[in-house]
């Protein structure tokens, strides 16, 4: 019975294998600046500074309790100034938020701290040069809304089937005994993806998915990884065993 193997790396000329190593490296180190993309941008959300499964729930749905300003404030923007006064402009939200106290201590605070980033004049981000705006993310904390949920889940979907299918098309020339196993690393990431992105929204109103959510995208990085290691191990330092190369050799002749 004739079958038709991919080609081994060690059958692909050089500058293939240069061209597969270059992309696999920049698309590592892309992979690398996302994880710590995902870390600063989440963590320190529930007041732990690690990443928690807490971090991932309030994120996409809200802390319910406590407010945007608050959770962005221990979170991602707690850099932003010195600690005495962002706990300056926490306990002015515990305390109410008044308008009084607003413009007499805390507009301060702001203006020098993030009006840079936060004004009128950025669409992007809410406006922190007013009363009215500050009082927006001082709302209760419901979390990523819909339309950010939308515009994330196209850009990841569309973004990561180009990163899987390079790396895989890539690690199609890997060998790996266990066809099964081989195919599976290849088709995790995919189903990942899709599990991933509609946890988000079920995070949104079931917080437990927050799980998911972590779980799926683990799956998404171990694939990355054996596709991404494999590949390049096989590539430069791995030779084929003797019996796999007989039988390349053979299904080659046979056709
Ligand atoms: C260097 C620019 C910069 C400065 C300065 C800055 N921020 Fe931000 N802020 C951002 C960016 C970018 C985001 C959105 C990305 C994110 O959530 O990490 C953001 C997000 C936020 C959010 C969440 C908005 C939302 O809709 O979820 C709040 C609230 C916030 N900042 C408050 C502040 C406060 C308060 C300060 C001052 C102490 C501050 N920021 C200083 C850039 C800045």
């Amino acid at each position: 019975m004739s079958q038709r193997f991919a080609l081994h790396f060690s059958h692909l000329p050089l500058v293939q294998r240069i061209l597969y190593t270059s992309a696999l490296c920049v698309l590592g180190l892309g992979y690398a600046f996302a994880m710590i993309y995902i870390f600063a941008s989440h963590h320190g959300r529930d007041g732990n500074p690690m990443l928690t499964v807490k971090d991932i729930a309030i994120a996409y749905g809200g802390t319910k309790s406590g407010t945007k300003l608050e959770s962005a404030l221990k979170g991602p923007m707690s850099a932003m100034l010195p600690a005495d006064e962002n706990l300056k402009i926490i306990s002015w939200v515990l305390n109410g938020a008044s308008e009084k106290a607003y413009e007499e201590e805390i507009k301060a605070v702001f203006d020098n701290r993030c009006i840079t980033c936060h004004n009128n004049r950025n669409p992007h981000l809410p406006s922190l040069e007013s009363y009215k705006g500050v009082m927006q993310t001082a709302e209760e904390d419901r979390g990523m809304d819909m339309f950010s949920l939308v515009r994330v889940s196209h850009i990841h979907l569309f973004g990561l089937t180009f990163i899987f299918f390079i790396t895989a098309s890539i690690f199609i020339h890997a060998y790996i005994r266990q066809e099964w196993l081989k195919i599976t690393i290849i088709v995790m990431p995919f189903i990942s993806i899709i599990i991933d992105v509609a946890s988000w929204y079920i995070t949104k109103v079931f917080e437990p998915f927050a799980w998911v959510v972590i779980g799926s995208g683990s799956l998404m990085g171990i694939s990355f990884a054996l596709m991404f290691f494999i590949s390049l191990y096989q590539m430069w330092f791995y030779k084929l065993p003797d019996d796999v190369q007989m039988r390349f050799y053979c299904a080659v002749i046979d056709e």
